[in-house]
């Protein structure tokens, strides 16, 4: 080693000790009599001091030659400092130096290497090496270890045997769209990248592995956004002879003890909610439990509600157009919130007008201190009327109520936009606030209008739930079939998810001839599999979840990227190697890509 210590671990108890130190240069101070330098590493800064007539000359002057993010070795005796840094851990020590060997001069940084840079985002991703150096991000990557070996020993602490799965496969249906690979040995035949080992776990359960897991990349070509990269990591896991029930209490047992290990925190027994009750009552599959603000429906002309139970109608037949066409009529109550100016309820109007969230407009009424109701709706609406809603939303003086309506799925999806909109302005996202819940019985099957078929929710080898699979004969109730699939969400982002797997041939083709596939597609897309169920295939069941967002989670960051070494930017480039780039004529002919742009 070519250092006795790190630059994070002396105290004043080495005070007097020779010691070989190692690092980069965060910066010196030259005060003409005393030069400091303060030398960095991945544990920490250790002050070093030159004073005239203490230090060498020689020395002194080698260290005015520093620049910044030099690499040194330098030598020395640990000193108790004279004016003391209680923020830093080393800050009550410094090296007098004997000796300082560069070992690498660096040329200046494009940004400054602190926590606080001016590195923009595109210059730091550029040389994202760079910006690994400074501190904030190197320890995101450390929790993201430190996830990654938590979740190791918990499922090696039950039987779990971590497999890897190739890389160079087939499509794997998760609903995105495939990296694919073209074969030089098997002209104009390509392999896709995994969307996720799917079928390979299952294939493992087959096997009688019974329990398996994988820290695994997966690989998307999806449109990109703050929690989706184009690879991605998940903690890919599959059980044999389980049920739903056996699935969840084993996740949610990893989840509880990530959370232990890694923030220290107790988040006890998972909650579970119905996707019904979660659209209903919040317009999107992935709610923000982190404060409630439930969606109250004041009308609902829907053929099939999400739960069972219609509400009453209470804005019909007073002649207000909008309510009178809409398919649902829902609000949410914003409480405390009548303080609310015109001027910020123009913009919440604005917000929800944008194009991205598509209401129509915003209706809103406020609970007066005298318990009346003012509403922008109230020349179609009698007081006694908004007496009604005030109930309907348990709203209280001082409350405002904000209200959209339309056809139904749209207007939802507007609202829960709305939600957490109002829930942020609230202050009520707060990120060290932790609400986890199981999200379970997702509809098997989801219509898709473009394409006119059905698509799988979850994915195709997805169990419905067993009383629901005579609804699978009725094309009128095909839609209401439930499967056995799960997503955890913690703060309204969806961790994971998983399902218990169809195990059976006759079933799974008939998913496979539901899905829009002819029996030859199936079984040349999947008839290794189907093969497979042939031969003694067990009841089994899995999960992922998204390891990025675990992290980012945990980090308390919104973007997944902080928590990838080397992520991709929104056009899905690595900035830093350039790539995706052309190949050469010479690389597309042996590949057998005549058609492809020939690049240089
Ligand atoms: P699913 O498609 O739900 O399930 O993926 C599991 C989890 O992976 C994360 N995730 C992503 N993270 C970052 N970037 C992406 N592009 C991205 N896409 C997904 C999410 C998600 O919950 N094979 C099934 C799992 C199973 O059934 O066992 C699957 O992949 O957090």
């Amino acid at each position: 080693m070519l250092r006795t210590h790190t630059c994070g671990e002396l105290r004043l108890e080495h005070a007097g000790q020779s010691v070989t130190l190692c690092g980069w240069v965060q910066r010196t101070r030259d005060k003409g009599g005393i030069l400091w330098i303060d030398l960095r590493d991945r544990y920490g800064l250790t002050q070093l001091a030159l004073e005239e007539g203490v230090e060498t000359a020689e020395v002194r002057e080698q260290a005015r030659q520093l620049g910044r993010e030099f690499v040194l070795c330098v030598t020395g005796k640990v000193a108790e400092r004279h004016s003391k840094n209680d923020k830093m851990p080393t800050g009550n020590i410094e090296i007098r130096v004997e000796k300082l060997d560069v070992l690498n001069p660096a040329k200046l940084p494009p940004f400054l290497i602190e926590d606080d840079t001016d590195g923009g985002d595109d210059l730091r991703m550029k040389y994202r090496y760079l910006d690994l150096r400074r501190s904030p991000v190197r320890r995101n990557l450390e929790l993201r270890h430190r996830v990654a070996q938590a979740t190791r020993r918990f499922l090696d602490g039950q039987e779990f045997i971590e497999v890897e799965t190739p890389v160079l496969i087939k499509s794997t249906p998760e609903g995105a769209r495939d990296f694919v690979v073209p074969s030089r040995m098997n002209p104009g035949e390509f392999y896709a990248l995994p969307q996720s080992p799917q079928t390979f776990k299952q294939l493992l359960m087959v096997s009688g592995f019974d329990r398996y897991f994988q820290i695994v990349k997966c690989f998307r070509d999806e449109d990109l956004r703050a929690d989706r990269q184009p690879e991605f990591t998940q903690i890919d896991c599959e059980m044999s002879f389980v049920e739903q029930e056996d699935i969840l209490r084993t996740f949610e047992g990893l989840v509880q003890y990530l959370f232990k290990e890694v923030k220290g925190l107790e988040i006890g027994m998972l909650p579970r909610m119905t996707y019904a009750d979660a659209m209903r009552f919040y317009g999107n599959d992935k709610p923000d439990t982190r404060f409630e603000m439930k969606f109250v429906e004041l009308k609902n002309a829907e053929k099939t509600p999400p739960t069972a139970d219609q509400t009453q109608d209470i804005v019909s037949g007073y002649s207000f157009p909008v309510f009178e066409s809409a398919e649902l009529v829902v609000g949410i109550n914003a409480i405390n919130s009548a303080v609310y100016t015109r001027k910020q309820l123009d913009e919440l109007t604005e917000f929800v007008k944008r194009p991205q969230i598509g209401a129509t407009g915003l209706i809103y009424a406020r609970v007066e201190a005298d318990g009346s109701v003012k509403s922008s709706v109230d020349k179609f609406y009698a007081q006694e009327v908004l007496q009604q809603w005030k109930a309907a939303f348990n709203a209280a003086p001082g409350d405002l109520l904000l209200i959209l309506a339309g056809e139904a799925n749209r207007t939802r999806k507007a609202l829960s936009e709305l939600r957490l909109e109002i829930g942020q302005r609230m202050g009520l996202r707060n990120k060290d606030t932790f609400s986890p819940l199981w999200v379970v019985d997702f509809p098997l099957l989801e219509f898709n209008e473009e394409e006119n078929r059905y698509f799988a929710m979850h994915h195709p080898f997805t169990s419905p739930k067993p009383e629901d699979i005579a609804l699978l004969d009725n094309p009128q109730t095909i839609g209401q079939v439930r499967a056995n699939a799960y997503d955890m969400v913690i703060n309204g982002v969806e961790v994971g998810g998983g399902s218990i797997r169809i195990h059976d041939r006759t079933v799974q083709a008939r998913m496979f001839s539901l899905l829009g596939f002819s029996d030859e597609e199936a079984q040349a897309q999947f008839g290794f599999l189907l093969d497979a169920f042939e031969y003694g295939a067990p009841p089994h069941g899995g999960i992922a979840f998204g390891f990025d967002r675990l992290c980012s989670l945990f980090g308390g960051a919104d973007s997944i990227r902080d928590f990838i070494a080397f992520p991709k930017n929104n056009s899905g480039r690595d900035v830093m190697i350039d790539s995706p780039s052309p190949i050469s004529g010479g690389q597309l002919k042996e590949l057998s890509i005549a058609t492809a742009v020939v690049g240089k």
